[in-house]
């Protein structure tokens, strides 16, 4: 990975020297011959690393070292000795400084101490990206999502809230319906009511509407006392239907005389009984598509779909996925009670590579999983299980859209996520591009793209 590096080294053949070791490694330097030319330089532009000598006549290594970290607290600074003044280095550490070097040394002294500060500084670079994230982070209760599509699902979760009608809640297992569930009726006006969950997938057909509405005493084989069913318990707060699309017709038929009369009877009984029940539904089928199928009734969907989420699935909203880390990171360490560990860029690319057909769900466990596993503070991509190792290639990911495209905006747009992943550094972008660095930046001029985004 390319960094920037400040070098500050009042000897001219040394600063050159240095300077061509770093820049054939693949650093972008910016070579000054004293204190104050480095703190302007560091005024000016963004740097990752400074690199400075600690005896120059003016202003020294040390004073370099301590305004430099008061500009730019996030700077790592590495300090260059000569073996009799290696106390000067353990105060520079005291200061602040990341790491020290003493000379003479070698190309290859260099570039150990270069490459282990530049990799300790993006790996902290990117976990206070990630808690910055937390902060900033759309989210609506605890329902994380920073894309269009998760706007618009907040937007009507939010209507949701604040009306009573019935809710049809759509999308795959484990995109997060139950969450929305939960967090309609807990932030709702019916907070302190009973919330019930029925699974309409985990009861035996012929059971469904005994357990909805209840029986009476001697309604069918078996029913030895007479029971109330989940709409009464749940009077005053909200039924969650789970799986609405299991249900079968003739307990679909019933359902919906609820809705519209809100009266209950139960099995084998004659008593109509009142209840106030706001009903939210969920289902991973397609509803319509049921419907077409006869497996759904009709009217039944029409009023369902009046206030219809839907959630999408993970993979089409990968911009989310950097929130999503940053809250599970939070919520798994405190569930396990362990330290936070840090997460590196090459973890986010390799989560962002595959397909999550488990979606949220997959996500949290894959984390949980590998927060167990971690050998370190830091997470690894050793840590992570094996399909995420060796992604399935995503074949057909582009795809030219059924308008067209404009080849122009696609190449500003790609370049615009290069620079983003790659944090402005230009060269690792050129090289996600297959473009040489002079290329990239010419093309960056052509259709004024700042390197900074
Ligand atoms: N947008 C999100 N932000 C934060 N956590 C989420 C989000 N979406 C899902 N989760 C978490 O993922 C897990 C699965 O969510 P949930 O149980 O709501 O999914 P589901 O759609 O009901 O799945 P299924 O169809 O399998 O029942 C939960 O731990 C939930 O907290
Ligand atoms: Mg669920």
């Amino acid at each position: 990975m390319s960094q920037r590096i400040l070098i500050t080294e009042d000897d001219r053949v040394q600063r050159e020297i240095i300077r061509d070791i770093l820049e054939q490694a693949g650093y972008e330097t910016c070579p000054c011959a004293d204190g104050p030319t480095a703190l302007d330089a560091l005024a000016d532009g963004a740097y990752d690393i400074l690199l400075t000598d600690m005896k120059m006549p003016g202003m020294d290594g040390l004073e370099l070292l301590r305004r430099a970290k008061e500009q730019c607290p996030d700077l790592d600074v590495v300090v260059m000795t000569a073996h009799a003044t290696v106390k000067t280095a353990v105060t520079a550490i005291k200061e602040g400084a990341a790491d020290y070097i003493e000379k003479p040394f070698d190309k290859d002294e260099l570039l150990l101490v270069m490459a282990r500060t530049s990799e300790r500084h993006e790996l902290r670079q990117h976990n206070r990206m990630l808690v910055r994230l937390v902060d900033d982070s759309v989210s609506l209760g605890n329902i994380v999502g920073k894309s269009p599509v998760m706007h618009e699902v907040f937007e009507r979760t939010r209507r949701a809230v604040s009306v009573p009608s019935t809710v049809l809640i759509q999308g795959e297992s484990g995109t997060g319906k139950e969450l929305i569930a939960r967090h309609i009726h807990f932030s709702g006006a019916r907070a302190k009511k009973p919330f019930v969950v029925v699974n309409c997938a985990a009861i035996p057909e012929t059971l469904v509407e005994s357990e909805l509405f209840g029986h009476e005493k001697g309604a069918f084989t078996g029913a030895e006392t007479s029971r109330s069913g989940k709409f009464e318990l749940a009077h005053g707060g909200t039924l969650f239907l789970d799986e609405i699309g299991d249900m079968r017709l003739e307990s679909q038929a019933k359902l919906l005389r609820v809705l519209q009369d809100g009266v209950i009877e139960r099995v084998g009984g004659h008593k109509p009984r009142t209840v106030d029940v706001r009903v939210v539904v969920a289902t991973n089928h397609d509803l319509k598509q049921c419907v077409d199928a006869g497996k759904f009734r009709e009217d039944l969907y029409y009023r369902l779909e009046v206030l219809a989420i839907t959630l999408p699935p993970l993979r089409e909203r990968m911009e989310d996925l950097p929130y999503l880390v940053s809250h599970f990171r939070e919520k798994v360490a405190e569930k396990l009670g362990i330290t936070p560990p840090a997460i590196g860029p090459d973890i986010l690319d390799a989560l962002r590579r595959y397909r999550w057909p488990g979606n949220v769900r997959e996500l949290e466990n894959t984390l949980e999983q590998a927060f167990i596993l971690a050998k370190g503070d830091t997470l690894t991509l050793d840590d992570l299980p094996e399909k995420l190792r060796a992604p399935e290639p995503n074949a057909g990911d582009i795809v030219l859209p059924a308008g067209g495209v404009v080849l122009e905006d696609l190449e500003q747009e790609l370049i615009r996520q290069a620079l983003e992943r790659t944090g402005g550094r230009v060269k690792d972008a050129a090289e996600l591009l297959g473009l040489t660095y002079k290329t990239l930046q010419y093309r960056m001029k052509k259709h004024e793209i700042p390197r900074t985004l």
